[in-house]
């Protein structure tokens, strides 16, 4: 089963470029990032307290999750029979998730979730982790990156086209402390694997990412 893994930081483009080569390729797409979204989600929408661990491992446990694609081949994701996929990508969704992302046993309730999108015709998987520890062997592992200045410039473009109110100055410090918090927890932190490629996308567009992703793919499996 050909696996590719593309692991970074918010805001270096892992999302995007997952989607359009799992789209290119025909392959599935495993969006990991949604699951602990949607584990935070339904924990705030409950009400309760956000350092309650068993309480979110239960809830990643029993998670009632489908994802899909529109018509448009934009993501689509249903919890509990309820379309989510804008619900759970506000900052809000954002914080949470990786507070619960440093849960080991919210963490360990996720893995099996995980590696039933493992079937073929091949997988495109989008995280922090699918190179280090949900598919350590996956044969081409990639590194998204980019400088922080740049990931808070797109993460507000972003805001400002959607006409909501933004402030760059404070999305920067969100960024840094996300990323302080994914690269210094102690389970399944944000790093590139041993052998995974980096790339910076800091002076790219998506389409030259895609396509530097989609050569990669050409050579680490030449038959595809
Ligand atoms: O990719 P994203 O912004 O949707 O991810 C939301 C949070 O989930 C992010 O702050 C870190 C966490 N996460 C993780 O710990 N492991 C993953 N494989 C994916 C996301």
């Amino acid at each position: 089963m050909p696996i590719i893994t593309i692991d970074g930081p918010s805001g270096s483009g892992k999302g995007t470029v997952a989607r359009r080569v799992a789209e290119r390729l025909g392959w599935h797409l495993l969006d990991s990032g949604a699951l602990y979204r949607l584990v935070a989600y339904t924990g705030q929408s409950q009400g309760g307290a956000p350092t309650d661990e068993p309480r979110f491992a239960r809830i990643a446990a029993n998670l009632d999750v489908r994802f899909g694609t529109d018509v448009r081949g934009g993501e689509q994701i249903w919890l509990d029979g309820r379309e989510v996929s804008r619900a759970i990508r506000t900052e809000q969704a954002g914080e949470g998730a990786s507070q619960v992302a440093a849960m080991p046993s919210v963490r360990a309730a996720l893995v099996d979730r995980q590696l039933a999108f493992a079937t073929p015709p091949g997988l495109v998987a989008d995280g922090r982790d699918m190179g280090t520890v949900i598919f350590p062997a996956a044969e081409l592992k990639i590194f998204l990156t980019a400088s922080a200045e740049e990931r808070a410039r797109r993460r507000y473009k972003q805001l400002k086209d959607k006409g909501l109110s933004a402030n760059l100055a404070a999305l920067s410090q969100e960024i840094a402390e996300r990323d302080r918090r994914d690269m210094n927890r102690a389970v399944a932190p944000l790093k590139p694997a041993d052998d995974a490629v980096i790339v910076d996308s800091t002076s790219m567009t998506i389409d030259e990412v895609v396509a530097r992703v989609l050569e990669l793919t050409a050579a680490a499996f030449p038959a595809k």
